[in-house]
C-alpha cells in the first residue's frame, strides 16, 4: 500500500503541474514542482523559464528573481538558464512535521516587470527516519499478584516519516507473561499495550526483559526498539519454610540457662520485609515450655530458659513458627523434639518409719525397729541406690523389697551402756559422681530392771565413839541402780534380826530412803565393842531385784573408867599395911600395886606415883611397874612404921586417877613379918605358923607357874602375829606390846591353856609382856586384871 500511495502522488504531481502551467498562461501563472526531501544540493528541481514559456534569454534580461518567506534559503534559481535547484538541503520531517504534505511555496518576481509568479515546491517525504521510542528503555514495575488480562499501556514510538513511512506495525519479542496490543484510532493514531497473559511469580522469575519493535512501512522498511524491563513486585504469597519438618535435638538436663539446643530456620521465597521472619513457639505451646526454653524471635536459637528435668519430663515436643512481616502475615510450622539425658542430679531420698520409738533393752535380736524406703528420682545407674548403717551398732539393715529395708536389732541392747542410738543411715546412688543422702533414725531404749543395786562397797565400816547420843545419825549407806525410774528407786533395810539376843532395831534404825543409819543407843565400849548387820537394797522393779551389804559397828573407847586399885586392899577408909622385912635390902621389892583401868588403849594405860610420903627416902614405886622397892638397906635406927600415898592414873585424855595409902611395917624376923603380913593380906589375926610357911612355898610355886605362863604365852602369841583378821574368832587372845603401842592380836594358846571366850585388850607398861585369856564370864565383868597368886587360904 505505502509503494502504490507514492506512484499515485507521482502521477498527481505530474497532472497537477500540467494544469498548473496551463493557469500560469491565463492569470500570472502558479507553479508547482516536486522533490524529495534531503534531495543533495545544487540538485534541479525544475526549469522555471521554461515553464514560464520564457527562453533563457528572456529570462536573463528580465531578471527574475526567487522571493521566499523562509529564513532559509532553501530553493534557489540560476539566473543563467532559469533552473530551479536545492540551494539548502531540506528535511521534510522537520520543515513539516506530521503535516502530510509538505510544500514550500516562493515567488519569482522580474525587475523590469511588475509580474510575479507564485511558485510551490511539494518536498516529498522519504523514508529516512526509522521509528524510535522515546525511551530506549522502558522500565515498568509489577505487583507479581496483579490479575490476568491486566494492560499497561506504552508510548508509542516515534517516526517523523509520515504516512507509510510513518510506524505501522509493532511487535513484542516472545515471551511467556506478555502479548503486545496495538490499536489504531480513526485518525491514524497507534495506541499499544501490554497485555498480562499469565500469572507473574516474582519468586520464579523477578524481572523480564522485553525488546519492544515498531516498524514502519517503508520498503525497506525501518525499525526501532526499545527495551522493556518488567521488574515484578513481590507480593507476600509464600510462607516461611523450615528447613526441617521436624528438629531433634539431646540436651543434658541440668543444662546451664542460655544453652543453645538447636538452631531453627525458616525461608521465605518472598522478598524485603515479606521474606523476614520472626521465630516463634506456636500458641499450643504450654506457659511451662515458654519458662522453659526461649526461642529467639531473629535468630531461631532455642535455648535453654529455665531447668528441664528429665525427672519430669524425659522429652519435649515444641511446635514452632515462623511468622514473615507480610501483610496479611503468612506463618510456617515445625516441630522440636528435645530429649532430655538424665543426669545423677536426684540424691536418694530416704523416708524412715519407724516402728517404734521404745525398743525394750531386752528385745530379742531382729526385732524390727524401723521400716527404711529409698527413692532415687533418677534413672538407670542414677537412679539405683544402696542404703548402709555403721557396722559397729547392734542394729542392721535387712532387705525386703528392693529399696525397701528394714531396720532391725542384731545384737544385745543395754540401756544402761547405751540408752540412745543416733543410727545414721547413708544412702548412695550408683551415677559415675554418686549422691547421697544421710538421715539419722533416733532409737530409744526403755528400761528393763536387769541391774541389781549395788552398795558402794562390800562393807561399810563405822567407827561410833561410846557414850554417842542416841538417835543421831551415825552413817549412811549408798547403793546405786543403774536402771531407770523404779526399776532404780531403792529401799534400804536391815536382814539381821538380832544383835547380841536384842532386835536390831534397838541399835540401829536405817532411813530406808537414803541409807541414812541412827544409832538408837547409846554404846558402852566396855560392854560392846563392835557388831554387825546386813543391810540390803532392793529396787521397785518388777520384779524387784536387791543385793546386800554389811555393816560393821566398831564402838571406840572413851576415857571413862579410872584405874581400880585391887592391890594392897584396904578396907575402906583404911591404909592398907605391908610389913617389910628389917633385913630387906636396897631394891628390894616391897609389893607391887596393882590396879586395872576398863578402858582400853592409852586410856588403860597406868602410871604409879608417889603422892605423899612419911619418910621420903626409903621406898620408890616404879612409874610404868607399880612396884615398891627399898632403896636402901633398913637401918636400925629406921623408924618401925611408914606410910605411902600411891596415886594410880591413866594416859586418858583427860586422866582419871585413884590413890592408895600404904602403911609398912618394918619386923626383925620372918615370923613377926608373917604374922603382919597375914594381917595384910587375909585381915585376919588368927594365922598359924603353917599357915606361913605354906604361904612361903605356895607363894614362889606360884611365881614358877606365873614365869612360865608368860613365857609360853610370848612364844605362841609371837607365832600368831601375822593372823590378825581371826581377833574376833572365839577364843582368841590378845597380846600387848607397848613398845610400840598398838594392839596385835595374837592367837590363842587358850586351848592348851583351858581358857575360852571373847578378847580383851589390856594394856601393860613397860617391856613385859602379858598374855591374858579370859573366861566367857571374866569378860563379862566390868574390868581386867592380872590376877597375882592368891594363896588358897582355908579359914581354919
Ligand atoms: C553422708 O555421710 C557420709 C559419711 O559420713 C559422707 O561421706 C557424705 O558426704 C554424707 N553425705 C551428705 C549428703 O552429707
Ligand atoms: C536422809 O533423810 C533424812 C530424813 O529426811 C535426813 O535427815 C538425812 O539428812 C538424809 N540423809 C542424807 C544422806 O541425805
Ligand atoms: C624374933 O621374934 C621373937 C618372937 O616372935 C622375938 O622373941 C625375938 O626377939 C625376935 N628377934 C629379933 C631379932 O627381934
Amino acid at each position: 500500500m505505502a509503494y502504490s500511495q507514492s506512484n499515485n502522488a507521482l502521477k498527481f504531481t505530474v497532472i497537477f503541474f500540467i494544469f498548473l502551467v496551463c493557469a500560469l498562461d491565463v492569470v500570472s501563472g502558479q507553479i508547482r514542482y516536486s522533490v524529495s526531501e534531503e534531495e543533495e544540493q545544487r540538485s534541479i528541481i525544475g526549469n522555471i523559464a521554461e515553464d514560464l514559456g520564457m527562453d533563457t534569454g528572456t529570462f536573463l534580461v528580465r531578471k527574475g528573481r526567487l522571493v521566499s518567506d523562509y529564513t532559509k534559503r532553501y530553493l534557489e534559481i540560476n539566473l543563467q538558464n532559469g533552473m530551479l535547484f536545492v540551494n539548502e538541503r531540506m528535511d521534510r520531517d522537520q520543515l513539516c512535521g506530521p503535516i502530510p504534505t509538505c510544500i514550500i511555496s516562493f515567488q519569482i518576481v522580474f525587475e523590469n516587470s511588475p509580474e510575479m509568479y507564485r511558485g510551490e515546491v511539494e518536498i516529498v517525504d522519504i523514508n529516512d527516519n526509522a521509528p524510535s521510542f522515546p525511551e530506549s528503555t522502558i522500565h515498568l514495575q509489577m505487583a507479581e499478584s496483579i490479575a490476568v488480562g491486566s494492560r499497561f499501556p506504552l508510548e508509542s514510538a516515534l517516526d517523523p516519516d509520515v504516512g507509510i513511512n510513518s510506524v505501522t506495525t509493532y511487535s513484542l519479542s516472545p515471551n511467556a507473561h506478555f502479548s503486545l496490543q496495538v490499536e489504531t484510532a480513526e485518525d491514524g493514531a497507534i495506541t499499544i499495550e501490554l497485555l498480562l497473559e499469565k500469572q507473574l511469580d516474582r519468586e520464579s522469575q523477578a524481572s523480564l526483559q522485553l525488546l519492544l519493535t515498531a516498524t514502519d512501512g517503508a520498503s525497506p522498511p525501518r525499525s526501532g526498539t526499545a527495551q522493556i524491563l518488567v521488574t515484578v513486585l513481590d507480593s507476600n504469597d509464600n510462607a516461611p519454610v523450615f528447613d526441617r519438618k521436624v528438629y531433634k535435638a539431646n540436651l543434658v538436663e541440668n543444662s546451664p540457662r542460655g544453652t543453645l539446643i538447636v538452631t531453627v530456620h525458616a525461608i521465605d521465597p518472598d522478598e524485603g520485609s515479606n521474606a523476614e521472619v520472626t521465630y516463634t513457639f506456636s500458641n499450643r505451646v504450654s506457659q511451662k515450655m515458654h519458662e522453659l526454653f526461649y526461642l529467639d524471635p531473629r535468630t531461631g536459637d532455642i535455648t535453654v530458659q529455665g531447668m528441664p528435668d528429665f525427672e519430669e519430663a524425659g522429652s519435649y515436643s515444641l511446635d514452632i513458627q515462623a511468622v514473615d512481616h507480610g501483610s496479611p502475615e503468612i506463618a510456617g510450622h515445625s516441630k522440636v523434639l528435645i530429649k532430655v539425658t538424665d543426669v545423677n542430679d536426684n540424691a536418694p531420698e530416704v523416708k524412715v518409719t519407724v516402728v517404734s520409738n521404745m525398743v525394750p533393752e531386752d528385745a530379742a535380736q531382729g526385732t524390727l525397729v524401723a521400716l527404711i524406703n529409698v527413692i532415687d528420682r533418677d534413672s538407670g545407674q542414677n537412679g539405683q541406690v544402696h542404703c548402709q548403717i555403721p557396722l559397729d551398732i547392734p542394729f542392721k539393715l535387712q532387705t525386703s523389697l528392693s529399696n525397701n529395708y528394714k531396720l532391725i536389732t542384731s545384737g544385745l541392747l543395754d540401756r544402761e551402756v547405751n540408752p540412745l542410738y543416733n543410727i545414721p543411715v547413708t544412702a548412695w546412688d550408683l551415677g559415675s559422681s554418686p549422691l547421697s543422702t544421710n538421715k539419722t533414725i533416733q532409737i530409744s531404749l526403755s528400761d528393763v530392771n536387769d541391774n541389781y543395786p549395788r552398795f558402794a562397797r562390800p562393807t561399810y565400816t563405822i567407827y561410833v565413839m561410846e557414850n554417842n547420843v542416841p538417835g543421831a545419825s551415825i552413817s549412811t549407806v549408798n547403793a546405786f541402780d543403774p536402771d531407770l525410774n523404779q526399776n532404780s528407786h531403792i529401799t534400804y533395810s536391815f536382814t539381821t534380826n538380832l544383835i547380841q539376843d536384842l532386835p536390831v532395831d534397838t541399835y540401829l534404825n536405817i532411813n530406808s530412803m537414803n541409807g541414812t543409819i541412827y544409832a538408837l543407843r547409846s554404846f558402852d565400849y566396855e560392854q560392846l565393842k563392835n557388831f554387825q548387820v546386813q543391810v540390803q537394797a532392793r529396787d521397785e522393779g518388777v520384779p524387784p531385784l536387791s543385793s546386800s551389804s554389811t555393816v560393821k559397828v566398831i564402838i571406840l573407847d572413851q576415857n571413862d573408867n579410872a584405874p581400880v586399885i585391887i592391890s594392897p586392899s584396904a578396907q575402906s577408909g583404911l591404909a592398907a599395911e605391908v610389913i617389910v622385912p628389917q633385913a630387906a635390902s636396897q631394891g628390894y621389892l616391897v609389893t607391887k600395886i596393882i590396879a586395872t583401868d576398863a578402858d582400853s588403849g592409852q586410856n588403860a594405860r597406868l602410871f604409879y606415883q608417889v603422892l605423899k610420903a612419911s619418910y621420903s627416902s626409903l621406898f620408890n614405886v616404879g612409874l610404868n611397874t607399880g612396884e615398891i622397892r627399898t632403896t636402901r638397906g633398913i637401918l636400925e635406927q629406921d623408924a618401925t612404921t611408914h606410910s605411902l600415898v600411891i596415886l594410880v592414873r591413866d594416859n586418858g585424855q583427860p586422866s582419871l586417877s585413884s590413890t592408895v595409902a600404904i602403911i609398912f611395917l618394918i619386923m626383925g624376923n620372918v615370923t613377926e613379918m608373917f604374922s603382919e603380913a597375914s594381917n595384910f593380906v587375909t585381915n585376919s589375926e588368927h594365922v598359924s605358923d603353917i599357915n606361913l610357911y605354906l604361904i612361903v612355898i605356895l607363894g614362889s610355886t606360884s611365881f614358877i607357874f606365873f614365869v612360865t605362863i608368860i613365857l609360853l604365852i610370848g612364844i605362841k602369841c609371837k607365832q600368831g602375829r601375822n593372823n590378825i583378821e581371826d581377833y574376833n574368832s572365839p577364843g582368841c587372845c590378845y597380846r600387848l606390846d607397848d613398845s610400840n603401842d598398838v594392839y596385835n592380836p595374837t592367837p590363842a594358846l587358850n586351848e592348851s591353856l583351858n581358857y575360852t571366850g571373847a578378847g580383851k585388850i589390856v594394856r601393860v607398861p613397860e617391856t613385859h609382856h602379858y598374855a591374858v585369856c579370859l573366861s566367857p564370864e571374866s569378860a563379862k565383868s566390868d574390868f581386867l586384871f592380872l590376877k597375882p597368886y592368891t594363896p588358897p587360904i582355908s579359914q581354919d
